[in-house]
């Protein structure tokens, strides 16, 4: 897709006002895929394209919408120089990078990120997914997008629940990558005082770096191991707990990894494999940067009681189901061992679940 060539950035990401979309796309050839959130907030500055709206959030990642999104290519006639271009978060660029992968066998996709978890996340790195019957990303490709367009000044109509969240991934990014981006986390948030960090406030040249330091760190990963074979597992640092929090507790993705990041250090800590001290510096950045560490932290509220315990543990059995590679009961789960040292292990789910009765969650 030469239209969309992309210059010097890593992997093809360039941070860039979503009015130079027009300069880089070319309108008959490019369908645009967004929601009329995104639309209303930003809509004067896309280009002059055909715009497929789906639903907001995690309900664009379906069968039906997918559907839809087809026949819309097919009332455009869209062949295979055409362009899919995702405008907004990681539901749109999942669902978009899907249809892009599958649309005449494989056509071209390229995404303007507008969350924080989709500049720094889901946009990168190739990975799309639709759910199905409740399962979640269980449809889905390998589908690099030709180019990632980020205009870091969209994060400033995030909500602060949605900042946060992909806040999470941020602090997960640093605690793999380790001292040096990790204390400029400190530092940043110190400079707001403390816990006064603000993203509507904050200069952009820190959010700008917060954000290019993540992708830095995602895209060395999956350089070299684009298709999950082994590294790129480290990148789920504190989901394995996390994703048990968000399915238990309905706690959105990132305030689950924040608590799922919080018990890996502890889960850590107690097999002696990490200091206090690391644990506790990144807890500490965690909370200053607004998240919860614990259960009764998050909107539910939710009591850390003996059910609670079990039905997570039940889920991250329950994730085995999901999992080719299942032998024994055991799962892959990431360890942070220092701020910038982290491992994957196999890791026996009764394990996990025995350190679940006795963790404060
Ligand atoms: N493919 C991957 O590698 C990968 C990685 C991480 C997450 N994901 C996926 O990403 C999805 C979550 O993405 P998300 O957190 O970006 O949220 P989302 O895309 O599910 O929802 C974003 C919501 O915020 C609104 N919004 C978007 N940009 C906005 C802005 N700038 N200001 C105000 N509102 C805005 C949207 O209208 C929507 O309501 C999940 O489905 C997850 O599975 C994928």
């Amino acid at each position: 897709m030469a239209d969309i060539a992309v210059q010097g950035a890593p992997g093809g990401v360039r941070f860039s006002p979503l009015a130079s979309l027009s300069t880089l796309v070319d309108p008959g050839r490019t369908l645009i895929v967004t929601d009329r959130r995104i639309h209303a907030l930003f809509g004067s500055a896309f280009p002059p394209c055909p715009i497929a709206f789906v639903p907001e959030g995690e309900a664009a990642k379906s069968w039906e919408v997918l559907g839809g999104l087809y026949r819309r290519l097919t009332d455009i006639r869209m062949d295979r120089d055409g362009l899919i271009l995702a405008i907004g978060g990681g539901s749109i660029s999942d669902l978009a990078g899907f249809a892009a992968h599958t649309w005449m066998r494989g056509i071209a996709f390229a995404a303007a990120p507008t969350t924080l978890l989709a500049m720094t996340d889901a946009s990168l790195g190739g990975k799309n997914a639709i759910d199905f019957e409740g399962y979640k990303n269980v449809v889905g490709s390998f589908h690099q997008p030709e180019a990632v367009i980020c205009d870091i000044e969209t994060l400033r109509a995030l909500d602060g629940a949605q900042f946060s969240s992909g806040m999470a991934e941020v602090v997960k990014h640093a605690v793999i990558d380790g001292e040096e981006y990790f204390s400029f986390l400190e530092a940043t948030l110190s400079a707001a005082g403390g816990s006064g960090f603000n993203h509507e406030s904050c200069s952009s040249a820190a959010l700008r770096r917060m954000v290019a330091d993540s992708q830095r760190v995602k895209l060395a990963i999956v350089a070299r191991d684009p298709t999950e074979k082994g590294e790129r597992r480290i990148l789920n640092l504190g989901h394995t707990f996390g994703h048990a929090v968000e399915i238990v507790t309905g706690a959105p993705h990132g305030h689950a990894v924040s608590i799922g990041l919080r018990l890996a250090c502890a889960y850590s800590v107690a097999r002696g494999d990490m200091a206090e001290a690391a644990k506790a510096r990144i807890e500490s950045l965690l909370k200053g940067y607004g998240l919860p560490v614990r259960l009764s932290e998050t909107a539910s509220g939710a009591v850390a009681d003996g059910g609670i315990r079990k039905a997570m543990a039940r889920r991250i059995a329950e994730a085995l189901v999901m999992d080719k590679k299942r032998s024994g009961g055991i799962v892959h789960f990431v360890i942070p061992r220092a701020i910038g040292e982290v491992s994957v292990e196999r890791v026996a789910v009764g394990a996990l679940a025995a350190f679940l009765e006795e963790v404060e969650l």
